[in-house]
């Protein structure tokens, strides 16, 4: 039997990919949505013997947003899970002529989470329950110089969301918000330098899944050596954190 219905946005490739397979053999369905959906689709072959649906979804384009969440609520009956996981991890230093860059990570990461946000949280509140899961990152912990600036903003942003809606408490739902260290995935497969903690992607997505399993209400994954690397960057002086990171 199903332990239930969890949507994954970004699921055709990385983090999102991996959470599917995890999911699924823990014995979830799965709605999953991407804009690459020849990857969703081969995704959902592997799975055979799971219930998986798979829609295309830009989350920039606000009201396929809505749609793709409503046809997925109405397909299975219900949706227990929604994990806002798509990103993107394009940037560039501010001022440098590549608003095009920085403005695209924004649209994708902030207002594409906040959409799928709304869009959730309207079939949660119909439902009366439900589990809502915000990717954001380590970066989001504080303020991250050149490349990362707009990245680290987006991300801080998608935790404020989480810390508001559960603020919030919302009658059956709960709200979780990972905070992911450097998981191998491609938005980070020409990174060759400064992979000191980097892990492979089912370790990485192992610690997630456990997180969002126990719906806690933050967690730094791996927590090892993510949650003392997040005190350090929570406390001390930028001028020492710019070095960490
Ligand atoms: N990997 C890490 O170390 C790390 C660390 C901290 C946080 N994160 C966060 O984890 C999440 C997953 O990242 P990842 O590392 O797995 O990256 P990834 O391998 O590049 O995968 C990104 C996923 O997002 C989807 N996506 C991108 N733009 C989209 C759009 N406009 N509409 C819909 N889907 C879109 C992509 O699918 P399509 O291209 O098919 O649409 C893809 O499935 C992101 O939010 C990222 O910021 C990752």
């Amino acid at each position: 039997m199903s332990k239930g219905v969890v949507l994954i946005t970004g699921a055709s490739a990385g983090l999102g990919e991996e959470m599917a397979r995890q999911f699924a053999a823990l014995g979830y369905d799965l709605a999953l949505c991407a804009r690459r959906t020849d990857r969703l689709t081969a995704l959902q072959k592997e799975l055979a013997g799971t219930r998986v649906s798979v829609r295309a979804l830009d989350v920039t384009d606000d009201q396929a947003v809505f749609t793709v969440f409503r046809e997925f609520a109405e397909e299975f009956g219900r949706i227990d899970r929604v994990i806002v996981n798509a990103g993107l991890g394009k940037g560039a230093p501010l001022g440098t002529g590549r608003w095009d860059a920085n403005r695209s990570t924004a649209m994708v990461n902030f207002v594409g989470a906040l959409a799928q946000t709304e869009a959730a949280l309207e079939i949660f509140r119909a439902q009366q329950r439900g589990h809502l899961v915000l990717i954001s990152s380590m970066s989001a912990l504080r303020g991250m110089r050149r490349a990362m600036t707009t990245y680290a903003a987006t991300k801080a942003g998608v935790a404020a969301i989480a810390e508001g809606v559960r603020s919030e408490r919302i009658r059956g739902v709960d709200v979780s918000v990972i905070f992911p260290g450097y998981i191998r995935s491609e938005m980070n497969e020409h990174v060759t330098q400064k992979t000191r903690f980097m892990v492979d992607t089912p370790a990485g997505v192992r610690a997630m899944v456990a997180a969002i399993e126990k719906r806690k209400a933050k967690a730094y994954v791996p927590a090892w050596p993510w949650v003392p690397i997040g005190v350090a960057m929570r406390t001390l002086p930028l001028s020492v954190v710019r070095k960490l990171t």
